[in-house]
């Protein structure tokens, strides 16, 4: 790996000092190591380097998953880890110094917090929701935001895989049963699920995953979505939802939180269900009807369930899963068949592990080259890297109110140089420019970036060379 300029990989003393040392934990062949060698970066891509910047500081919150913690090392970045959240008053002292924040869940990034942040350039949020973050804030004081919204979708296709089997054979019942001292060795109602339909309704990320699985255990595969698209294996789309209940011995939901998908499985949909079969839930507690699948599941026309996902989730684990949550929750625990779990579908240290490497990329994606790829708060422009064959080459990064006139402006400003590529694109009231520039000193650099700070579109200029 060749590095342009100047970012200085610090001395192990002082990475060990900023950093924790690896915690052991179980990785998966495919997770870790591979995952590193998967970002190392071609060889002659050139690294780039904020101008008007010190050397990168990230501040990690929250135990971010080591895979992630290693590519941002390994980039030479200050690395400041830190396994915990941090009260309001810290995170504001802390957050004054760094250009880069790495949170989960429970950091809060507010527009108070954020307004303090003189020097952040971009938050990556190691997780899949992006609600804990002021995003348009951060967009208008040109912050990126990332996210991994799909590092789960393997875990949560096979937790549902497991399910299908526990159901159909009475599993938990039986598994329960023996806790409390009973045998209870029964067949009847118990079936393989070999030759079996499966109905998948959202065939997205998750519901494609789970169709590729389902059929390697001998299951034919329905799916019913919104869009048409294309059928892997030997699956097939089917047109409306009724017609995949009315097929389907296994259904299972992979649909987003939308005002289209609440309450979609209701009385009606369980009465055009099989009789027996069974419903699986590890999309969004809204989709389905609770008291309806109650009543569903105590006439017999549903045969079992699993849930992984209510209307009303408690915000940290202990005993909250009861009638003060859901006003239902007494009458669901009581019945037979039906697997309950805390919102687990995508929790697995692989998950984590990818999510990390996502999210670490994207980060470093954007302070080295400048490219807002999957960010959720940004147009999305990128450019293809500089290499070591241009020595001589800048990168103009111009995040800027999205008003009449600004380009001309810039253009005017770049206009004097050679401009090789250039690409713009608004999202909303935030706009965001990329041109690579050639043959130019850091003089001139230094022009073009005192030229772009004073015009009043700015919101933020990086010049990377
Ligand atoms: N249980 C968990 O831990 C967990 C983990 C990850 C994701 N999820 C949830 O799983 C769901 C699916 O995630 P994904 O990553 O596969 O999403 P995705 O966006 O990749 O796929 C969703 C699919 O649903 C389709 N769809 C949208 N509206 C529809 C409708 N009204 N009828 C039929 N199809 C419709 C879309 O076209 C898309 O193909 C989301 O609700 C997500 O929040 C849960």
């Amino acid at each position: 790996m060749t590095s342009a300029k100047d970012i200085r990989p610090r001395g192990d003393d002082q990475a060990q000092f900023l950093s924790t040392s690896p915690s052991t934990s179980f990785h998966s062949p495919s997770s870790h190591q591979s995952a590193l060698n998967r970002v190392n970066i071609p060889v002659n891509v050139k690294h780039l380097k904020p101008f008007a910047t010190e050397d990168i500081k990230v501040l990690l919150l929250e135990n971010v998953n080591q895979a992630g913690r290693d590519i941002l090392k390994k980039q030479g970045y200050q690395v400041e880890f830190l396994k915990s959240s941090l009260p309001e008053d810290q995170l504001i002292e802390k957050i004054r110094d760094v250009h880069v924040i790495g949170i989960r869940s429970k950091t809060k990034l507010s527009a108070r917090v954020l307004k303090e942040a003189k020097n952040l350039i971009v938050i990556g949020c190691f997780c899949i929701g992006t609600n804990q973050v002021d995003l348009q804030y951060a967009a208008d004081q040109g912050i990126a935001v990332f996210n991994s919204p799909f590092s789960n979708s393997r875990s949560v296709a096979e937790l549902v895989i497991a399910e299908i089997i526990c159901l159909a054979r009475q599993l938990c019942d039986r598994s329960s049963e023996m806790h409390n001292g009973t045998w209870n060795k029964v067949s009847n109602k118990c079936w393989e699920i070999r030759g079996k339909t499966l109905g998948i309704v959202g065939y997205g990320h998750i519901g494609a995953q789970l169709s590729v699985l389902a059929e390697s255990m001998g299951m034919s595969v329905i799916y019913y979505d919104v869009l048409n698209l294309m059928a892997l294996g030997t699956a097939r789309q089917v047109e409306t939802l009724e017609q995949l209940l009315g097929q389907a011995d296994f259904v299972t939901c992979h649909v987003p939180e939308l005002p289209e998908t609440k309450g979609m499985f209701g009385q009606q949909q369980f009465e055009q269900m099989k009789q027996g079969s069974y419903l699986i839930n590890a999309s969004r507690g809204t989709v389905v009807d609770i008291p309806a699948l109650i009543e569903a599941m105590r006439s017999g026309k549903v045969a079992g369930a699993a849930l992984d996902v209510y209307p009303n989730e408690p915000a940290g684990n202990g005993d909250y899963f009861n009638n003060e949550l859901n006003s239902w929750g007494a009458d669901l625990r009581a019945l037979k068949n039906l697997i309950l779990t805390p919102h687990i579908g995508g929790s697995t240290e692989e998950a984590q592990s990818a999510i990390g490497l996502e999210v670490a990329t994207a980060l470093t994606r954007y302070v080295n080259e400048g490219s807002t790829q999957g960010a959720v708060n940004m147009p999305e422009v990128s450019l293809r890297s500089l290499t070591i064959d241009e020595p001589n080459h800048a990168r103009v990064v111009f995040i800027h109110k999205n008003i009449p006139g600004v380009l001309r402006r810039v253009n005017e400003i770049l206009g004097d140089h050679n401009v090789d590529k250039q690409m713009t694109d608004s999202r909303g009231d935030v706009a965001y420019l990329m041109a690579d520039i050639s043959d130019v000193n850091t003089t001139q650099i230094k022009e073009l970036y005192s030229s772009l700070e004073s015009l009043s579109s700015r919101i933020m200029t990086r010049i990377l060379y």
